[in-house]
């Protein structure tokens, strides 16, 4: 019996991605400098983790650093980068404990040096986990994502004259992924901010009011739900429906 008996574990999605919104609010809300906020926001980090882990979800990318991210006061981004290192320093016995594999994307090489050498050890002493795929978009744009691919096709020697979707999606940082069946952002704001651009095409979007620090497993639980009773028709008339209930 699961821990959750309201989520139909025959209609989970595979991929989770998340737009971790409303930090800076949320500590000005209480008289607090923003960067608390985003030390705040890794305890829902974590929740969410356990979570898709506990479920069986297979990937879960969160969105953690945009392109646009750097034009930020220099003090909350190397606030921001400083609890990264820690976090990930922190968190990657966790991570090995649960079978969980940490992967990023994005321009990982534009962010400090001691940040990507984090990074990429825990990406290393975590890259045969199997259980779930930890995805942290970081200095990731959906943008730059999309040119970056078709130039590595390009210099790969693909045929530019024949280019297809599969070719592109090659070239993706999420290659090899399943695309997110579910996008959920927090914080009420209806925007997608260069996030997975291509990849969230036929996704289905969940907004939370709740501020991302406020945001626990409750709340992720709720947007399941809600993305379990949606009709997925793909362009159809037809909804693409689930097999059996687990009830
Ligand atoms: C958006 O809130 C949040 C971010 C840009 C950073 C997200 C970072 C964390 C949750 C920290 C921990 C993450 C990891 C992976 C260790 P905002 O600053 O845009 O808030 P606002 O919209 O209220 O200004």
């Amino acid at each position: 019996m699961s821990s959750y008996p309201s989520i139909n574990l025959n209609n989970l999605p595979q991929h989770i991605a998340i737009i971790m919104d409303g930090n800076g609010r949320w500590a000005k809300g209480k008289g607090k400098l923003r960067v608390f906020g985003h030390s705040a926001g890794v305890t829902p980090v974590r929740e969410a983790s356990e979570l898709c882990a506990e479920l069986g979800v297979k990937y879960l990318t969160l969105y953690a650093f945009s392109t646009e991210n750097w034009s930020r006061p220099k003090a909350e981004i190397d606030a921001l980068m400083a609890l990264l290192v820690k976090t990930i320093r922190k968190e990657t016995k966790t991570l090995i404990e649960n079978n969980i594999r940490l992967y990023a994307i994005g321009d990982i090489k534009s962010l400090p040096l001691e940040c990507q050498e984090e990074l990429s050890e825990a990406i290393e002493i975590t890259k045969h986990n199997t259980r779930m795929q930890l995805n942290l978009a970081l200095s990731y744009g959906s943008r730059w994502e999309i040119v970056e691919a078709i130039k590595r096709a390009a210099a790969a020697g693909e045929d530019m004259k024949n280019f297809t979707a599969q070719t592109l999606e090659k070239y993706l940082e999420t290659a090899g992924m399943p695309d997110p069946e579910l996008l959920i952002r927090t914080s009420g704001e209806y925007r997608i901010s260069n996030f997975m651009l291509w990849q969230i095409a036929y996704a289905e979007i969940v907004i939370l009011e709740k501020l991302w620090p406020d945001v626990r497993k409750a709340d992720l639980i709720q947007a399941i739900e809600i993305y379990q009773k949606r009709e997925r028709r793909f362009g159809g008339v037809e909804p693409v429906k689930v097999v059996e209930s687990t009830k």
